[in-house]
């Protein structure tokens, strides 16, 4: 597909009406998650014969939307979530951004739509990031959540890839994910639906996986759990992964496991920082096949000890609660283990600039 050199110039036209600082600070008061949203907004356009042009950082404002867009009907949209900190040096930095910038890239490939060159990947996260370092939160938990997606916008109803797409960056100022804090995660097995099939879309960041996620995810509140576990769609036996996060498991003799990346399920940032963190730290991590029966007979018997799940919006969550449709097991004494505990303070340790950043993974946003 065609694609402009790189790198884009961007148009930066900075908002007319700007959330008055004391409305802001207001808002930072009770920080959820994906509810309040920073003033401006990337947005780059792609067009067959012109490839990607018009790269602007703008007020943020609503898509006009043609009733036949492509995107309303064949739902070929994908996305990223990254997260902006403010260390306590004052510095504003980007965690692994390149890695979000390739698996983008990589959802694209997947799902027929033109890939956007990391570098204007990367330089729309930045200058959004930079025009609006007022919405970073400072206190501990809180963070800039940044949500790059690109979405068909052509206006078309037959069953082909788009001729036209939008990439469009928003940022968000975020608290803990989960209502209950740093609290231990309950979780439903579902057992009637799966996310993802063999030669499917499950290793790709596209909205279609996480509609197929909600009907799972709605049962998963109704037992009262925080969160859907899927398994394989084959043999509905393998643990894959939660609807928004990869999960771990710890066994007793301290080392991990962890589902493989095999197609179906999201390659995760933080599941990979984990593994090098885990590594460092001397502990064993096996990325294998692990089966819901062998879940529930390893913590009867006490072969497992801790599991967690991970991703950018949850960082790392313990999981005290496991429910399924004929029971449920509380994991050891249903707290957050001290395995769990380590790796997340490690990888916050170094997301927040308080740790040594040995692995080059911040990107400091100069000029913030
Ligand atoms: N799995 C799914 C389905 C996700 O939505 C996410 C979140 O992005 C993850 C795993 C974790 O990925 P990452 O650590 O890159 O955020
Ligand atoms: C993330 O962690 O960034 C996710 O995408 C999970 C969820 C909010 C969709």
């Amino acid at each position: 597909m065609p694609s402009t050199t790189s790198p884009l110039t961007f148009d930066i036209k900075p908002s007319a009406n700007p959330l008055p600082e004391a409305d802001r600070l207001k808002a930072f008061e009770s920080l959820g998650f994906g509810t309040l949203f920073s003033d401006h907004m990337a947005v780059i356009r792609w067009s067959e014969g012109k490839g990607w042009h018009s790269a602007e950082v703008t007020a943020r404002a609503p898509f006009p939307i043609d009733p036949a867009s492509s995107i309303l009907h064949y739902a070929q949209e994908i996305f990223e979530g990254m997260k902006a900190y403010r260390t306590a040096d004052g510095r504003a930095v980007l965690f692994r951004p390149e890695e979000n910038a390739r698996r983008f890239n990589e959802s694209a490939r997947r799902m027929a739509m033109p890939e956007l060159p990391e570098a204007d990947f990367l330089a729309a996260v930045e200058k959004l990031v930079r025009i609006d370092a007022r919405w970073i939160p400072q206190g501990e938990g809180s963070s800039l959540y940044l949500r790059p997606f690109m979405f068909a916008s052509e206006t078309f109803l037959g069953v082909r890839p788009s001729r036209e797409y939008i990439f469009c960056v928003i940022a968000s100022p975020v608290g803990p994910y989960f209502k209950g804090g740093a609290k231990p995660v309950s979780i439903w097995v579902s057992q009637d639906y799966t996310r993802a099939a063999p030669g499917g879309t499950g290793a790709a960041k596209c909205g279609g996986n996480y509609a197929a996620s909600l009907v799972a995810q709605a049962e998963a509140y109704g037992k009262g759990c925080d969160q859907v576990v899927f398994l394989d769609a084959a043999e509905h036996k393998w643990v894959e992964e939660l609807g928004g996060m990869n999960v771990f498991f710890v066994m007793a003799d301290g080392s991990l496991v962890t589902p493989p990346l095999g197609g179906t399920i999201l390659p995760g940032i933080t599941r990979k920082s984990l593994i090098t963190l885990a590594h460092e730290e001397g502990i064993t991590v096996e990325e294998k096949p692990y089966s819901f029966a062998e879940w529930k007979a390893d913590v009867a018997s006490g072969k497992l000890k801790e599991a967690f799940a991970c991703g950018t919006a949850a960082v790392v969550a313990a999981i005290g609660m496991v429910k399924y449709p004929d029971g449920e097991f509380q994991i050891s004494d249903g707290q957050t283990g001290p395995v769990t505990a380590r790796l997340r303070d490690a990888l916050i340790g170094i997301q927040r600039g308080q740790s040594n950043d040995r692995h080059g993974w911040l990107h400091t946003i100069a000029g913030v």
